[in-house]
């Protein structure tokens, strides 16, 4: 039996990255809390100073998958992540209100987008398909891990779709944003099996995150 299929037993995936500085913070003050310091450590599931709840540290992309197929019971996700994966049969039932930005288009400052086909680069492939579709614009897409602002510079894309906060990344490379998709947010996600099963060791958890949101 795995670790989150005993009945008394709760995994809860953290996405590692810039979210986490902020959502340690937020379920200490819920009350759980890891028994070491996750940053100063090589494990990857971390005993909590709760015996039925363990913690995981995965890559925020990775989150969707283990709530989705019920490895984990609970998980932390950017709502990006969320929309770009699709993450059926996840509940969403609070927002954490930390990691706030919008997922935009932008491509190089005062050019146009080009008449017709455009090259649209982007780590949101899913997300991107959609949007433009509803748009009518035909897009070919280019699939890209990071430093998504380069494409247009180098001429391997007309336009990005990515995450904009301060503007600061556009800004520095000579772009500007061009329309907006989507506002982002962190959020609390729960397995569809976990919240029947495991109802009464769910529920009091995202209640003390929802008073510690907004507390
Ligand atoms: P990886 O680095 O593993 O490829 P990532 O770039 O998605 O993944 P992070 O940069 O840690 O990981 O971002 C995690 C989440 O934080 C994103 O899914 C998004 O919701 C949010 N986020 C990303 N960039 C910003 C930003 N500049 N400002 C605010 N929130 C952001
Ligand atoms: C994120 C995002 C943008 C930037 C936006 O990148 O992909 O590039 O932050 O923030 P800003 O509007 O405040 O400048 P990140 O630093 O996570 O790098 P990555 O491309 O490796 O994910
Ligand atoms: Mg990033």
């Amino acid at each position: 039996m795995s670790q989150s299929q005993e009945p008394q037993q709760l995994i809860i995936a953290l996405s590692k990255g810039r979210i986490l500085d902020e959502t340690l913070p937020l379920f200490e003050q819920a009350g759980i809390y890891p028994l070491e310091d996750v940053r100063k450590s090589r494990k990857l599931i971390f005993d909590t100073n709760l015996d039925h709840v363990k913690l995981i540290i995965i890559r925020a992309t990775d989150v969707p998958t283990y709530v989705e197929l019920g490895a984990a019971d609970m998980g932390v996700s950017g709502k990006d992540v969320l929309m770009e994966h699709g993450a059926k049969g996840i509940y969403e039932p609070l927002d954490l209100n930390i990691a706030r930005c919008r997922l935009m288009t932008a491509g190089m400052k005062g050019q146009k987008r080009p008449e017709g086909r455009i090259r649209v680069a982007t780590k949101f492939i899913n997300v991107a398909k959609r949007y433009y579709a509803e748009q009518g614009v035909q897009a070919d897409l280019i699939k890209l891990y990071g430093g998504m602002e380069l494409a247009p510079i180098m001429d391997l894309a007309d336009e990005i779709v990515d995450i904009v906060d301060t503007g600061n990344t556009l800004k520095a490379n000579g772009l500007e944003a061009r329309e907006d998709i989507a506002p982002i947010s962190t959020r609390l996600v729960v397995s569809q099996g976990a919240m029947k099963m495991k109802h009464q060791l769910i529920q009091p958890i995202i209640e003390q995150l929802r008073s510690a949101v907004n507390g």
